[in-house]
């Protein structure tokens, strides 16, 4: 690989992973490249024929490896961005998807720009939802709670590198154990919501890679919304909002646990692939 110019290094690697079935391969290709060699696209016209270093070509080739072995793009660049914040990304905790953005834009809506109150987000992860809200509502303060040790250090990490670690806690239990519903003026959660039988049917980018604890929502999927719901209904203020992710074809499911507990003014919300993604819900 070593007599390779940029170009051709990138153009071999972009077929290496189109062999491995990746779909964006060229793509992920350059991007990778971009990386390793601390370029910017700019950089990188006014260099392809430049020939590629011993170093880089066995970091680029490892790299690459990787990919083609299944692991995703985010944990090999360490971040993916989500609502404009860069979050760091690695095994710990399940990679922030697009899909949550028209999540927290629903939850935004429910709070004035001035918000002073607490918000919580139940089963962070990368502290993803939670950072977006915090960085969009300057006054706001936040918890997240998070079962898994692992996730719960990466949220801080993130949490902090983001500036917003003085304005948040994290509390490294389950939404079980916690007694801080009451002090909530908008609760956000994006649980586990997959059917346990559908998991092994799964990309293996998803089902190897993304925490078993982030996915398995039980046999209908819906075990962690029954345990919110039905927390919440007991515990949140009244006039505080609930806001969920679910999956595309829990939007009947997920609205009649809402309602049978006594939430009103229910809303929905697709996300950019037009799938039912999102509900908020008010406690009388
Ligand atoms: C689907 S992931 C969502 C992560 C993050 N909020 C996001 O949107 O990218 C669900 C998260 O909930 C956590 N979790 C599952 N059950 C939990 C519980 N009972 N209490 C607290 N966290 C829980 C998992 O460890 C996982 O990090």
């Amino acid at each position: 690989m070593a007599e390779l110019t940029f170009a051709e290094a990138i153009n071999k690697a972009a077929k290496e992973l189109h062999a491995a079935g990746i779909d964006d391969a060229r793509y992920e290709a350059r991007n990778l490249f971009l990386l390793l060699a601390d370029f910017s696209s700019t950089d990188l016209i006014s260099a392809e024929t430049k020939l590629i270093s011993n170093d880089l070509a066995i970091s680029y080739a490892h790299a690459i490896e990787r990919r083609c072995s299944g692991e995703p793009f985010q944990h090999i660049v360490g971040t993916t961005e989500f609502f404009g914040l860069s979050l760091k990304t690695d095994a710990r905790a399940l990679i922030p998807r697009p899909d949550s953005e028209c999540v927290v834009e629903l939850a935004l809506e429910q709070l004035n720009h001035e918000h002073n109150g607490k918000v919580a987000d139940l089963g962070t992860g990368t502290g993803a939802l939670l950072s977006a809200i915090l960085h969009n509502r300057p006054n706001s303060l936040g918890i997240a709670l998070e079962r898994s040790s692992r996730a719960a250090s990466l949220a801080v990490e993130n949490l902090e590198a983001l500036g917003l670690g003085d304005r948040s806690e994290i509390l490294n239990i389950s939404w079980t154990e916690w007694s801080g519903w009451g002090d909530c003026d908008l609760i956000i959660s994006n649980p586990p919501y997959i059917e346990s039988a559908i998991i092994p049917t799964l990309q293996p980018e998803v089902r190897d890679h993304d925490p078993m604890d982030a996915l398995d929502g039980g046999a209908d999927g819906l075990d962690a919304y029954r345990e919110i719901i039905s927390l919440g209904a007991k515990h949140m203020k009244s006039d505080a909002c609930l806001v969920l992710e679910i999956g595309y074809d829990q939007k009947v499911a997920v609205t009649d646990l809402l309602s049978s507990a006594g939430f009103i003014q229910i809303q929905h919300r697709k996300d950019l692939g037009g799938n039912d993604r999102a509900i908020a819900a008010k406690r009388p």
